[in-house]
């Protein structure tokens, strides 16, 4: 395989299409869909990924910011858009003007979107944001009857639905999750028993989307799995998924070292014995975590290649004594497959200590992205 650039990123959309349709074959077909895309579609480019779940099929899209709402409406995408982590008060009027739908869990902030609707003459549409037990953002329970009858009988707003997050869906015991569900439809029954219809209502993430049906209500939210990874490493998803991202790279030195050699930053691996070492031109700046130091494996013709030493900051050196042959210039997969072995986000999130949405979010950010499948 030839690889031309240092660090070459693809983001492979057909996979991604997959991902949604097996997802989407996991709901209900009433049931609404929203796709997550913040946080720049957890590293794999917010634009691209819209535009292909958009198109796919899926109702919503779910970003972070008033930016990235933008962005989408920049470049003509006309879905329903679901701002999640809400607005400041002063970003009002440009989110409304946008038509983006907002998560709301701050009275003035609402009372700001009123009085923008209201001077543009438009109606904005609210979810309201409940903590169940994550303990993040959101109103408690107590607090959403009276912050919805706050706007009873206002004209320019409407809430089409509550919203939750689920702390610990991911896991195999579901007792929380089912506990969060039940604090969430106890508040729903009585805000319709007071006549507000929240049809829209939400708060399954993948893993949810995944393994607890009772949780789809109105619409599903599912993120990481869209990106073909499980929430759960430990635990394969129920359906299959096809990894997006992947990320190549070459050998760009090789050479022998006799025993007692130190590698990289510190000394922190010592040559036990001689040792045909290879440098790989990807490191911290590429998002490529300096906890992988040690710990970490490549693929080079298939095989696996340890890291040796400390990641630096523009590379990563890399143990090939046990594969012959190995060439300046061979491919090197960092993240992906190669041959018959595979090394996957969780994969790498295992060696780093951390989870595969931040091992995507850091090398999609951090690295120029190739699309393919599109
Ligand atoms: C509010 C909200 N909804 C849905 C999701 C999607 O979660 P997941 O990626 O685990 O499916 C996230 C992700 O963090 C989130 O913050």
């Amino acid at each position: 395989m030839m690889v031309s650039s240092m660090a070459d990123l693809t983001v492979d959309l057909a996979a991604l299409r997959h991902n949604y349709r097996e997802l989407r074959g996991l709901a209900h077909p009433t049931t609404k869909f929203l796709a997550v895309v913040k946080a720049d579609a957890y590293g794999h480019g917010l634009v691209p990924a819209a535009r292909t779940l958009a198109d796919a099929g899926a109702d919503y899209l779910g970003v972070a910011s008033l930016e990235e709402g933008l962005t989408l409406r920049q470049a003509k995408i006309a879905h329903p858009i679901l701002l999640l982590m809400g607005i400041l008060p002063q970003e009002g009027r440009a989110a409304l003007a946008a038509g983006l739908e907002v998560a709301v869990y701050r009275l003035d902030v609402a009372q700001a979107l009123e009085a923008a609707a209201a001077a543009l003459g438009r109606t904005a549409r609210l979810h309201l944001k409940v903590d169940t037990g994550m303990g993040r953002l959101g109103v408690l329970p107590q607090e959403v009857l009276p912050f919805l009858e706050s706007f009873r009988g206002s004209p320019h707003v409407e809430f089409p639905g509550l919203i939750s997050h689920l702390a610990r869906a991911d896991e195999e015991d579901k007792t929380y999750s089912e506990h969060q569900l039940q604090t969430f439809t106890e508040v729903l029954a009585a805000a319709r028993a007071r006549g507000w219809e929240l049809p829209l209502s939400h708060l399954a993430n993948s893993a949810a989307t995944a393994e607890l049906p009772a949780t789809h209500l109105g619409m599903v939210r599912p993120g990481i799995m869209l990106y073909g990874s499980p929430p759960d490493a430990a635990r394969p998803a129920p359906v299959s998924l096809r990894p997006v991202m992947s990320l190549v790279s070459q050998v760009v030195q090789l050479k022998r070292l006799p025993p007692g050699s130190p590698i990289s930053y510190g000394g922190t691996y010592v040559t036990p014995d001689w040792c045909d070492l290879a440098v790989i031109p990807v490191g911290y700046c590429n998002g490529y975590s300096r906890l992988l130091s040690n710990r970490g494996e490549m693929l080079i013709q298939g095989r696996r290649a340890p890291i040796r030493g400390r990641v630096c900051m523009n590379l990563t050196m890399v143990e090939v004594t046990h594969i012959p042959g190995v060439a300046v210039g061979d491919a090197v997969v960092l993240l992906g497959s190669q041959g018959e072995d595979r090394l996957t986000g969780d994969d790498l999130a295992g060696w780093a200590q951390t989870i595969s949405y931040e091992i995507y979010c850091a090398l999609g950010s951090a690295n120029p992205r190739r699309y393919v499948g599109v």
